[in-house]
């Protein structure tokens, strides 16, 4: 069994629906849920579909000895931050090298980088006059969003649209496609060689 840590900070529409891709899964199991916030809505949604979901503040999370302590005992093989806004520390990008992954909610390496995310995102796609947005799926390196791209998705825009509109677009995307990405991933790096 492949055990996987998703680490948020907020919403969890993407743990969520991560979640519920893997239950009953044969190969994968979402073995915890890791927020960075103490009241990220993410902690509740996991609670209710049976994964266990706790917090790490910022100190602790930076803690080498704490963090491995954890992810030891969770047995946990891959990391997915869905919607997680602290930067990894080095020891965590060497212990998970190529086993890290990030979802950005935009078409790297346009619209990445320190102080972009959210609704940030989507009102820089709004400013740019851009004629598309969509989704990256990318591992992480120590680099903010700068860690090689494995999977993007597209959506038009209209010059109407706003950046409200464009976040819902986006999310179409995000929901579709990020569980189905992160299986493909999953099967790739753990298959028996
Ligand atoms: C998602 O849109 C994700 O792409 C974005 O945060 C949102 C989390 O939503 N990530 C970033 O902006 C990372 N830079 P969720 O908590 O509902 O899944």
């Amino acid at each position: 069994m492949i055990n996987v840590a998703i680490f948020v900070s907020g919403n969890g529409t993407n743990c969520e629906n991560i979640i519920r891709h893997f239950a009953d899964h044969k190969n994968v199991k979402i073995a915890l849920v890791l927020s960075n916030k103490i009241d990220a809505y993410a902690l509740t949604r996991a609670r209710n579909l049976g994964v266990p979901a706790i917090v790490m503040t910022h100190n602790h999370f930076n803690d080498e000895s704490q963090m491995m302590v954890l992810m030891r005992a969770y047995h946990i093989d891959f990391i997915v931050l869905a919607g997680f806004l602290q930067m990894i520390p080095d020891f965590l990008i060497r212990a998970y090298d190529h086993r890290i992954l990030n979802i950005h909610p935009a078409l790297l390496p346009k619209f990445g980088g320190k102080g972009m995310y959210g609704h940030y995102v989507h009102e820089a796609v709004k400013a740019a006059g851009e004629t598309e947005t969509g989704m990256t799926v990318h591992w992480v390196n120590s680099v903010c969003d700068g860690g090689e791209i494995i999977a993007q998705f597209h959506t038009p825009l209209s010059p109407t649209d706003s950046p409200a509109d464009i976040a819902a677009k986006e999310h179409v995307l995000e929901q579709d496609y990020f569980p189905f990405v992160i299986e493909k991933v999953l099967s790739h790096s753990f298959s028996p060689s």
